[in-house]
């Protein structure tokens, strides 16, 4: 894992939204789609704003762009404003001109027994495209990368998962209260992450014991953000808070 610290999460959100227009210009150049994989949650809120910026005021078009979001709860309605369908077009996808057919995000309402299928069928999409070519990711205090908890195996694909207990309790503020955070979610897997041809973590603040142990602590499915060591073009981005446990 490289890492690139920054002095202030505004410069590392600044450097990905860069990172990201930069790929999607080179593809739009050879006339190729741009494929990303995205996450929701705080982290990237002001990447996703720096890219709405890029667009309005310098010309990024996303019309090549196809994107594949990490996770969503389930079950919970696209329109409730929790969602990651509401945050994706809240923060992202409503500012700028990328076409509605190449979203994909987890799809909540499938009933329980048709999970699977859908979940195959999201792996099938991805690669029927190429795979992603940029991952962005953030990291939860336990190391979930998606909501890929600890224990997940390296080998895991896109399916529907459990909640950790203090993973329900960081998004609780997101809700009325904890008892209203769904238990579940759809999740692509860690295998499904590893494929990505190269991936983008970032991480403000609070962060620093968890991105210490993910950097630089063994390989462990206990720490899911730990199995992105064996990846081959991984950078941590994150800011000098996060950065202050590495040694
Ligand atoms: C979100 C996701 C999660 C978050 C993680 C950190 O799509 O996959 O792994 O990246 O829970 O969340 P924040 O950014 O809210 O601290």
């Amino acid at each position: 894992i490289a890492v690139a610290i920054y002095p202030s999460s505004k410069d590392g959100s600044r450097y990905v939204a860069q990172q990201i227009a930069q790929l999607i210009r080179e593809k739009q150049k050879n006339n190729q789609l741009c494929v990303l994989g995205l996450a929701t949650g705080s982290t990237p809120i002001s990447m996703y704003a720096e890219l709405v910026r890029l667009h309005r005021e310098e010309g990024l078009s996303f019309k090549n762009v196809v994107s594949f979001n990490l996770d969503e709860y389930y079950p919970i309605e696209k329109d409730a404003f929790q969602s990651y369908w509401s945050f994706m077009h809240r923060h992202l996808f409503n500012h700028v001109d990328i076409d509605p057919a190449n979203i994909h995000i987890p799809d909540a309402n499938w009933p329980k027994e048709e999970i699977k299928k859908h979940c195959a069928f999201y792996e099938e999409a991805i690669e029927k495209l190429g795979g992603v070519d940029l991952q962005i990711l953030g990291i939860g205090n336990n190391g979930h990368i998606g909501f890929n908890e600890p224990g997940s195996s390296i080998y895991s694909k896109t399916r529907l998962v459990n909640l950790d207990n203090g993973t329900r309790l960081a998004n609780a503020y997101e809700f009325q209260n904890m008892s209203k955070v769904p238990r579940l979610a759809i999740t692509m897997g860690i295998s499904t992450i590893l494929k990505a041809k190269r991936i983008l973590l970032m991480a403000w603040g609070m962060k620093s014991a968890i991105v210490a142990k993910a950097v630089e602590g063994h390989v462990t499915e206990q720490v899911p953000a730990s199995i992105l060591q064996q990846h081959g073009d991984c950078t941590f981005v994150i800011d000098e808070p996060a950065a202050q446990e590495l040694t």
